[in-house]
């Protein structure tokens, strides 16, 4: 290759790099003229965000501040963070976050003390790593030791601790994650680390248990069984956070729901909190997808939906859970970029350019989702003297294409008791039925072939139609049908 033709291909191959591994396009203006998402919460919970250094100045700060009214640091509370070698204390990144937080009179969670898992967490912890009693002493002393500087250096400006991090795991007999602390202290190192919180943190601290996927059966009953034991054994637990890592397909809204009433149901009085929701794009245990920077609108819709739904509980949930927190503002800053893979992520209500996507919308104004306003219509037509065509049209809201639409099942019985009558549909051959996408305003129409046996020239037929749009938005369409004409075999 000529010098020049080589220089051109390094300028050409550095400048795709360079975008490749840009944090993405600069922030747009922050949209003032969206309701914040805590005031519209206003009356059934605190909504809190996760943030990160960059977070407190410039657009993010003002994200922050407009739509949030609480903070978890994503990582600058954690041990290794506060108190990367022993005796040796750096709050400035985590202070800065709570100066902020309190200057607009949000509420601080603290998160974590004590990771079960040993991340996050300088070896020095963990003393020689043993069990023997020596080790042990020396381990309690360093647990008692950073919880004690940790919370009364930040004393009431903290409202809750995480004060054990992700204790469970539904794989072992005792349901306890066997990580680096619990090598050497057993069960115990969760009381140490909870008494040491009640001691030394101010009195009305609120001190949680947290964990991810206590959806799951078995990490539920896990959940059920080690705080059952820790309040049996008088360890002074308030809460339990479920974290609430979750995909577009997973877990259910029913599931979700199961876990909040399940734990309230079993320690009636104990504080429940969402503490770090976000919501994938790609389904749980995919690691193979990555949209890169091209994410369909029709993907970001159902997210949207799905937002909806999960917010729709918990509203209903009002009273029930504490506050909601989500692991992030907007997509240009996740975790989920780097986990379970690297890819590109689209967890959060906003996107990387700092714009409210349909999960924004999702959680404030359900009318302005893709698609909202769907309505169905149906009419019948003879066709032979015992076969009727079925036609139904979905006509699309002004909100955005309705992605996705489908039939999924329908019904049609006669409404006066004729014993003899009997409607089979013949086509199509199996449901759901597909819509397409339905542009904005536009419509879709389905037919469906019916075979009459035993009915009445004019006999009325009840119809449900159950359908969907972006998966999550569901409804049943029902009417009445006048399927004039013979029906081929009168009834006597
Ligand atoms: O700060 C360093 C940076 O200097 C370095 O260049 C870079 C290279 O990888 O790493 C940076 O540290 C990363 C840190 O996040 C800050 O971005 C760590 O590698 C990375 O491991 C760390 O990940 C955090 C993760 O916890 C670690 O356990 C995530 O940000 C944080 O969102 C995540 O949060 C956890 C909660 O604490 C508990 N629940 C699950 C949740 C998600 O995993």
């Amino acid at each position: 290759m000529k010098h020049w033709a080589f220089t051109i291909a390094l300028l050409l191959w550095a400048a795709a790099s360079a975008w490749a591994q840009a944090p993405g396009a600069a922030p747009q203006a922050v949209q003032t003229d969206i309701p914040s998402i805590y005031k519209t919460l206003a009356g059934y919970f605190p909504v809190g965000a996760a943030i990160d250094p960059a977070d407190l100045s410039g657009p993010h700060e003002q994200m922050l501040t407009m739509h949030f009214d609480g903070i978890t640091s994503t990582n600058e509370m954690k041990w290794s963070s506060i108190e990367p070698a022993q005796g040796r204390f750096e709050f400035g990144p985590a202070d800065r976050g709570v100066e902020l937080a309190l200057s607009h009179k949000m509420r601080v969670r603290g998160h974590t003390l004590v990771y079960a898992t040993g991340q996050q967490t300088p070896s020095y912890a963990f003393g020689d790593g043993t069990n023997s009693a020596a080790n042990q002493a020396i381990v309690i002393a360093n647990i008692r030791e950073h919880i004690q500087s940790e919370v009364q250096h930040f004393g009431d400006k903290v409202y809750a601790w995480d004060v054990v991090n992700e204790p469970f795991d539904p794989s072992q007999a005792d349901c306890l994650a066997h990580g680096p602390f619990y090598q050497v202290l057993g069960k115990s190192y969760i009381d140490v680390a909870f008494q040491a919180a009640r001691e030394y943190a101010p009195a009305g601290t609120k001190l949680f248990i947290n964990d991810y996927s206590t959806n799951e059966p078995n990490r539920l009953g896990c959940l059920l069984k080690v705080v059952g034991d820790l309040r049996a054994r008088g360890i002074p637990i308030d809460g339990v956070g479920h974290q609430m890592h979750n995909a577009i397909n997973y877990p259910s809204v029913p599931a979700m729901e199961n876990a909040i009433e399940t734990v309230r149901s079993q320690f009636p009085g104990l504080d429940q909190q969402i503490t770090e929701l976000d919501v994938s794009v790609y389904n749980g245990g995919d690691t193979k997808s990555n949209y890169g920077r091209s994410i369909p609108a029709s993907v970001l819709a159902e997210q949207g939906w799905l937002y909806k739904s999960t917010f729709d509980l918990f509203r209903r949930l009002k009273g029930k859970i504490s506050a909601v927190t989500l692991w992030g503002i907007a997509d240009d800053d996740t975790w989920l970029d780097r986990f379970p893979v690297v890819r590109t992520e689209y967890p959060l209500p906003f996107d990387r350019q700092l714009q409210a996507k349909p999960a924004y919308w999702g959680i404030v104004d359900e009318t302005r989702l893709p698609g909202y306003g769907l309505k169905f219509s149906a009419a019948a037509a003879k066709t032979q003297s015992d076969t009727r065509t079925i036609t139904v049209t979905a006509t699309n809201g002004d909100a955005g294409p309705a992605y996705a639409s489908q039939i999924k099942s329908i019904g049609l019985r006669p409404v006066s008791a004729e014993p003899r009558c009997a409607a089979a549909v013949s086509a199509p051959a199996s449901f759901p039925v597909s819509l397409g996408d339905i542009p904005t305003s536009g419509t879709a129409a389905v037919s469906i072939a019916v075979t009459l046996r035993g009915c009445d020239p004019h006999t009325r037929f009840a119809f449900t139609a159950a359908w969907s749009s972006a998966t999550y938005e569901t409804g049943t369409f029902s009417t009445t049908l006048d399927i004039d004409g013979d029906s081929g075999e009168p009834r006597r």
